[in-house]
């Protein structure tokens, strides 16, 4: 497939850019004044991320009014979870809210997995059907999913968490159990994000928002053997990994099958470069505060970040963008990336 504007795809073909392409995590929701119009119109979260139609309008308004280079599927890591049996809910100013949770080793019986589970993920499969038909050749389209340890805290939990203390003591407390639970979520993974591959998204990023939890043991234990069996098993398109605050894990990602890092605002890069090498495309990492800064000030920053990642960059930002960002900054940000040549 070709689009008009591929500078994304091109830097995953190692040729050269003029400059690092650039999109921004979050993008789609949150900050855009036609999201929030279609959010009002709908009766809640889980309406509009199950209504193919509105999915495609949310999903290109930043393309029209950002102008970052690829657009991301407006979905939500949760829908994983939920098709395999536990329903969550998302309570405006809180964050999701589950109904049913795993507390112990017997409750995950109850659970579904793999096709079976995906098989209740129609309506995310139409909705990139109808966006690829809005974006019409214009810019590639990327899909997601949580990364296993991730969607096993919010089913433990039940819902956000400082600590995340439930599910790490479900860990220690029921290792075999865990990995059983662990092994269903990568298995539904996989089906997912092969059959938004067989639907027409360009690539694929797993967000690994709670790596930052686990110490290092426990990640190597419980989260990275599963992220690299599900990258493993997705052929044919790039794949971005996003492991949150894990920095300290990077050293044990050198045959990690993943062909961007992306690194949140802690991170640097030059250390990212030191143990993997010069290969890797890093992804990031401008801190989402940055957003809040005068324009002058986004705009410097914008370029002395390019300049320190240099090629094999994708320009984003160390995380997902602020609800209550001006999007007028977000547009500097990109303009000032757009414009720039190495
Ligand atoms: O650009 C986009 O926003 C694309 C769609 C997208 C959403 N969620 C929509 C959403 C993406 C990529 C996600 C991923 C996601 N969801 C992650 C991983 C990325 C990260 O931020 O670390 C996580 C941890 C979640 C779980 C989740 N979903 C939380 C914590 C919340 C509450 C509030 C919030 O905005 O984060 C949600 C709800 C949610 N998902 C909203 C949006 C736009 C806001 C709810 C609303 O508009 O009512």
């Amino acid at each position: 497939m070709s689009y008009k504007n591929e500078i994304l795809l091109d830097v995953f073909k190692k040729k050269a850019t003029e400059r690092p392409p650039i999109w921004v995590m979050r993008q789609a929701g949150r900050i855009l004044p036609g999201y929030r119009q279609v959010r009002a119109s709908v009766s809640g979260f889980k309406e509009l991320v199950t209504s193919p139609d509105l999915i495609a309008e949310v999903t290109v308004e930043p393309l029209e009014i950002l102008g970052v280079d690829a657009a991301i599927l407006f979905s939500d890591i949760l829908v994983i979870p939920e098709c395999m049996g536990l329903d969550y809910e998302i309570i405006p100013k809180k964050g999701p809210a589950f109904e049913k949770v795993i507390s112990s080793p017997g409750d995950i019986d109850d659970l579904i997995s793999g096709r079976e589970a995906v098989d209740r993920l129609g309506y995310v499969f139409e909705s990139i059907t109808k966006t690829k038909a809005r974006i019409n050749g214009s810019n590639p389209l990327i899909g997601f999913s949580g990364a296993p340890w991730t969607l096993f805290a919010y089913m433990i939990e039940g819902g956000g968490s400082k600590t995340f203390s439930k599910a790490r003591r479900f860990l220690y407390e029921h290792p075999e159990a865990s990995h059983r639970l662990l092994d269903m979520i990568s298995e539904t993974i996989i089906v997912y994000l092969q059959e938004k591959i067989k639907y027409g998204v360009d690539l694929v990023q797993l967000f690994d928002s709670w790596a930052e939890m686990l110490p290092v043991e426990q990640y190597l234990e419980f989260s990275l053997p599963y992220v690299n069996k599900i990258l493993a098993a997705i052929t044919g398109v790039p794949k971005i990994f996003f492991p949150k605050g894990a920095w300290s894990i990077i050293p044990h990602m050198k045959d990690t099958p993943m062909d961007a890092i992306s690194i949140d605002w802690k991170t640097p890069p030059s250390y990212v470069r030191q143990h993997l090498g010069d290969d890797i495309i890093i992804q990031g990492n401008m801190d989402p505060c940055y957003l809040y800064a005068s324009q002058p000030r986004i705009m410097a920053k914008a370029l002395q970040t390019m300049d320190e990642m240099g090629q094999r960059h994708i320009f984003n930002l160390g995380h997902g963008v602020y609800p209550d960002t001006d999007y007028t900054h977000v547009q500097t940000l990109i303009n000032t990336v757009k414009t720039h040549r190495y």
